[in-house]
C-alpha cells in the first residue's frame, strides 16, 4: 500500500489545500493530512479545531485521514508508514523556502521521497493567512476555502 502525507498547519484549511490533497488522493491509495502544531505561528484555530476542519472538508474522499502531530516530519512519517510527502507548490517565491525543507527532510532521512503539486492558477496566490486576513476584516471569503471553514471564521471573528 501506497500512504502519502500531505502536511501543513492548516491555520485554516483553503480551497488550495483541498485541491492538492484530492489530487493527491488519487495518485496514491491513502492519504494522511498531517496537521503541524506549528506553536511558532501563533495559530489562530486551535491543533483540535484546525484538524476538525480539515476532516470536514475532506469527508467526501474515502481514502484520505487527518491526524494532528508535533514531531519531526520525518519522524512522523515513519510513524505513520508513509514513503512520500505530497505538496502542493503555488507562485515560483514558494521554490525557496520548500526546496529548503525537501533538501533537510532528505537529509534525515532518504527513504521518504518529496513530490510537489502545482496550484491551479485561481489558487496561485491563495494562502492561509490571506484568508485570515479578509475574514478579520468582514470579508467575503466565498470560493477561497470551504463553507465548514467559511463558517468557523464567522464564528472566530463574530466574537
Ligand atoms: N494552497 C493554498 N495555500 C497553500 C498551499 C496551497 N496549495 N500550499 C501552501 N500554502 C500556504 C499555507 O497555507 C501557508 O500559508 P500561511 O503562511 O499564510 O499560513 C504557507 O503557504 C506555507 O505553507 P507550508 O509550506 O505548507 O507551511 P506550513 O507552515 O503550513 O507547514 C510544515 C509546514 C508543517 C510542513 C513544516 O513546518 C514541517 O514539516 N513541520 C514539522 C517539523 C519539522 O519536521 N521541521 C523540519 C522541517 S525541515
Amino acid at each position: 500500500m501506497k500512504r502519502a502525507l500531505t502536511p501543513g498547519t492548516f491555520d485554516p484549511i483553503t480551497s488550495g489545500h483541498l485541491d492538492v490533497i484530492t489530487r493527491a488522493a488519487q495518485l496514491v491509495d491513502e492519504v494522511v493530512v498531517a496537521v503541524a502544531a506549528s506553536p511558532k505561528k501563533n495559530p489562530l484555530f486551535t491543533l483540535e479545531e484546525r484538524a476538525q476542519l480539515v476532516r470536514q472538508a475532506t469527508s467526501h474522499l474515502p481514502n484520505v485521514r487527518v491526524e494532528p502531530f508535533d514531531e519531526l516530519l520525518v519522524d512522523f512519517a515513519a510513524r505513520m508508514d508513509a514513503t512520500v510527502v505530497i505538496k502542493g507548490l503555488r507562485a515560483i517565491t514558494d521554490f525557496e523556502y520548500e526546496f529548503q525543507m525537501t533538501a533537510l527532510n532528505y537529509q534525515l532521512n532518504q527513504e521518504l521521497e518529496t513530490l510537489f503539486i502545482m496550484s491551479p492558477p485561481q489558487y496561485m496566490y491563495l494562502s492561509s493567512s490571506i484568508v485570515r486576513e479578509i475574514a478579520s476584516l468582514r470579508g467575503d471569503v466565498n470560493g477561497f476555502v470551504p463553507d465548514c471553514v467559511k463558517n468557523a471564521l464567522e464564528a472566530k471573528f463574530a466574537r
